[in-house]
């Protein structure tokens, strides 16, 4: 049953463009040609004969139905990251830091194409999709390939990991079919086997939810990305366009602010629960100190941080790219410089905007620190909005 679903939904995938299957896959009046039909059924059978060998060679803490740390696994055991944060909050830089080295498996927001049939936009959520969710990042930090919905590949964030990238423009070549097509998974499955660190990076998982993870992956840490809620909100909107600042900036700030401070809340509750395994970060003390930010990161996720990472970090925080070119892309990790990077929302800001933020957000600064705004002067200056040092307080390494 699982297997026929399976498989139909492969051939939907492979068949047509993600908009056509979308649309056939619902209705299965549509008859394929016998020829790509047996060409599907037979690379989907080398698809499952290489997925039950290759299956054997992970470490046994990997079959879900062991409790992990039961057995000894056969290799070095692998770890895990899963950086939960919000939109336009600094993750592209942050997960750049995370992803560089090769020996990183990175997938960017893989919840960003669920299948709109599981509902993860719907308010309230349901448990089931919270689960399916759940279940498609664990796939991911596994690399549990099989375990995925077809219709998740076809969002473009697989673009923006290295890891990813030769996957997606391999299934992006329509004239690729069957065996190929089944080769592009191969490829990327390789090189998530091979890795020694799979790393989720989402916006769409609230942090109770980590808690799930915690418990089923020993070697799993999580970080915590905050970024000032002013700036996080302008950029969302001038961005995503999901809310127009003029009109709407109470209620979405009082919704947002209301989200950050039950993930506060969650964190604080599962780091004295899962003490060393959660860190939260601060983007502006990236922004401000990239080096000792990464060296942070860094060291809390136990991996080496060598003389090719120093280079790395100098060369994205003051790129030798043309401005032009750093500016045209809202989503790339190089910037001339950081610190101007960090403050340009301020430019165009509404004073009106920023006090109907503060007002659904100011109880949160304490802890972040971060400096309320009492006059469109401090909005437009120079002068910074952070009252604590850089890794301080809640933003301490641990
Ligand atoms: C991804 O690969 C490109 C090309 O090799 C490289 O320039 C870039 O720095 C890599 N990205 C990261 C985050 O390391
Ligand atoms: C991961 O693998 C690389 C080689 O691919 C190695 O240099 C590095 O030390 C390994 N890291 C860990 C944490 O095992
Ligand atoms: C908000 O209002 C200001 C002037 O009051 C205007 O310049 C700006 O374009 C408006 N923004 C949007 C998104 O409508
Ligand atoms: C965290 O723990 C406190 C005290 O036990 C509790 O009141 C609070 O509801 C918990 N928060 C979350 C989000 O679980
Ligand atoms: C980066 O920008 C900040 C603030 O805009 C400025 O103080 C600093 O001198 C700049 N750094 C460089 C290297 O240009």
């Amino acid at each position: 049953m699982k297997m026929a679903f399976r498989l139909r939904s492969l051939l939907c995938g492979v068949l047509m463009s993600d908009q056509e299957a979308r649309a056939v896959c619902r209705h299965t009046r549509v008859l394929y040609s016998l020829k790509a039909l047996l060409l599907m059924l037979a690379a989907v059978l080398i698809f499952e004969l290489y997925a039950s060998v290759a299956h054997q060679w992970l470490p046994p803490s990997y079959e879900p139905e062991n409790v992990p740390g039961k057995l000894l696994p056969a290799k070095p055991e692998k770890k895990q990251i899963l950086l939960i944060t919000y939109g336009r909050s600094g993750s592209t830089f942050t997960s750049a830091i995370i992803s560089h080295p090769n020996s990183v498996f990175y997938t960017a927001e893989p919840l960003h194409r669920m299948p709109d049939s599981y509902g993860i936009y719907d308010r309230p959520l349901p448990e089931r999709t919270r689960l399916k969710a759940l279940d498609m990042i664990r796939a991911f930090l596994e690399c549990d390939f099989r375990a995925i919905d077809p219709q998740t590949y076809s969002s473009i964030m697989f673009l923006s990991s290295n890891s990813t990238y030769d996957f997606k423009r391999c299934i992006e070549n329509q004239k690729k079919a069957g065996v190929s097509y089944v080769g592009c998974f191969l490829h990327m499955w390789d090189l998530c086997t091979a890795s020694n660190v799979t790393y989720v990076k989402t916006i769409r998982v609230r942090m109770w939810w980590a808690a799930w993870f915690l418990d089923r992956m020993p070697n799993l840490k999580v970080l915590f990305l905050i970024r000032d809620p002013r700036a996080t909100l302008y950029s969302q909107a001038a961005n995503f366009q999901n809310f127009d600042p003029n009109k709407s900036a109470a209620p979405k700030s009082k919704e947002f602010c209301d989200e950050v401070r039950g993930d506060v809340s969650s964190f604080q509750n599962l780091s004295s629960l899962y003490p060393g395994r959660l860190m939260a970060i601060r983007y502006e003390d990236g922004a401000v100190e990239p080096m000792r930010f990464a060296k942070n990161i860094y060291k809390f996720l136990g991996n080496e941080f060598d003389r090719d990472m120093e280079e790395f970090v100098t060369r994205i925080v003051s790129s030798s790219k043309s401005g032009k070119k750093l500016e045209e892309n809202s989503y790339g990790y190089e910037k001339k410089n950081s610190t101007a990077t960090m403050n340009r929302w301020r430019k165009k800001a509404e004073f009106k905007t920023v006090q109907a933020f503060d007002e659904s957000c100011k109880d949160l600064y304490p802890l972040f620190g971060y400096r309320q705004i009492d006059s469109d002067e401090l909005l437009k200056s120079d002068s910074s909005l952070l009252t604590s040092p850089s890794f301080h307080g809640f933003f301490k390494p641990l």
